[in-house]
């Protein structure tokens, strides 16, 4: 297979833990047979200080022109942020534009953890079972991410409103990317809403139910979003399976899941849209650590085997990126931010995280 990826590194670590998925990808080249071509191009808000824009236009040029978009992190340290007027930080003037411009609808989540590595959560081990294995898929173009912005009046009582809109078509392709998987995976799916309140919820709830006929193989399930919040660290395993959340409780909940398993840096995820698709971790860019070569760059390597997996229809290779992550772990070694209890040998860098990752894909020994 030949296919272009537009490479955007974004800031703080982001560029650090891309290289390291580059390596995934040149290793799944050699293996495969595949020719990837790279085509870099800024993104975020290192690329607003240097071209004036968050998602410069020749960017967008690149985006276009390639197949899949592999998309690192973004965002400075607060005191360089506040230096960008609102319309140009990264989440506004970038990331919403980016997924608006590619209607990427579907943002698959996995969040995964053998029991194995159940020592990485802060959970007690017998939560973890027999391990973790959600696929979180969250709506990602609609709701109130989405809706008008308005502030006023100019004068009176000041107030700010965001408005939240589903419309029943884009209710129903989510749901029917959500009952596909969970079809394909042999498990339940569980709808997570606040129908008890708010009105978008009912309506996204009988959408859903209404596309749940189409699978009568597919158990199904629909919790409360509070109460989805508390099961989900009183007793996770509930949630073995697909979960569907609208755009902003899949935000706050998928960063719960990452807390869950003991790190957001084992957060990887994909951007689906009918066109095209993106890839990006599902953590911010921790401008803190950036240049340390300690930061976790699973979550970024894990977003490639969803590229192959979502985006490029290549299962294999995907599988073989995931067994290769997890086989890192198994052999004992760990990264900064999961080494609390670790010997320091067995504590790798950005890079040695990535050289093994690529090693072990291509079958070299050590
Ligand atoms: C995420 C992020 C983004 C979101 C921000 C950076 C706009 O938190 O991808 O989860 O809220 O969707
Ligand atoms: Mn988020």
């Amino acid at each position: 297979m030949e296919k272009i990826i537009a490479v955007l590194e974004g800031d703080g670590i982001g560029p650090e833990i891309v290289r390291e998925a580059i390596k995934t990808i040149h290793a799944v080249e050699a293996r495969f047979g595949h020719t990837f071509t790279l085509k870099y191009a800024p993104f975020g808000a290192g690329a607003y200080f240097a071209e004036g824009s968050p998602f410069p236009d020749k960017t967008k040029a690149v985006c276009d022109r390639a197949d899949v978009i592999m998309k690192g992190p973004v965002g400075l340290a607060v005191e360089r942020m506040n230096e960008i007027p609102q319309e140009h930080r990264p989440e506004v003037g970038a990331i919403l534009p980016l997924r608006k411009r590619y209607d990427t609808y579907a943002n698959f989540r996995p969040v995964r953890l053998p029991k194995a590595l159940s020592g990485f959560s802060p959970l007690k081990p017998e939560l973890i079972g027999e391990g973790l294995d959600i696929l979180m898929i969250r709506e990602l173009v609609g709701g109130i991410y989405f809706g008008k912005k308005t502030e006023g009046p100019a004068t009176g009582m000041k107030y700010a409103e965001d408005e939240c809109i589903y419309t029943d078509d884009q209710v129903r392709r989510v749901a029917l990317v959500a009952f596909n998987e969970a079809k394909k995976r042999n498990c339940k799916m569980i709808n997570i809403h606040k129908a008890n309140v708010l009105a978008t919820s009912r309506f996204w709830n009988a959408v859903v139910e209404d596309v749940a006929k189409q699978f009568p193989e597919v158990p199904y399930e629909s919790v409360l979003v509070d109460n989805a919040a508390y099961q989900l660290v009183i007793k996770p395993t509930l949630f073995n399976g697909v979960a569907l959340l609208e755009n902003m409780m899949g935000d706050i909940l998928t960063d719960q899941a990452g807390g869950v398993i003991g790190s957001l840096g084992l957060m990887p995820s994909a951007c689906v849209g009918p066109e095209k698709s993106y890839v990006e971790p599902a953590h911010g860019s921790a401008p803190d650590i950036a240049g340390k070569n300690i930061a976790n760059p699973y979550s970024m390597i894990g977003s490639v085997a969803l590229m192959f997996d979502k985006c490029l229809n290549l299962p294999d290779e995907a599988e073989v990126v995931w067994n290769a992550l997890f086989t890192v772990f198994e052999r004992g070694f760990t990264t900064t931010e999961l080494s609390s209890g670790y010997a320091p040998e067995k504590i790798l860098s950005t890079s040695e995280f990535g050289d093994m990752v690529a090693a072990i894909i291509k079958g070299e020994r050590r």
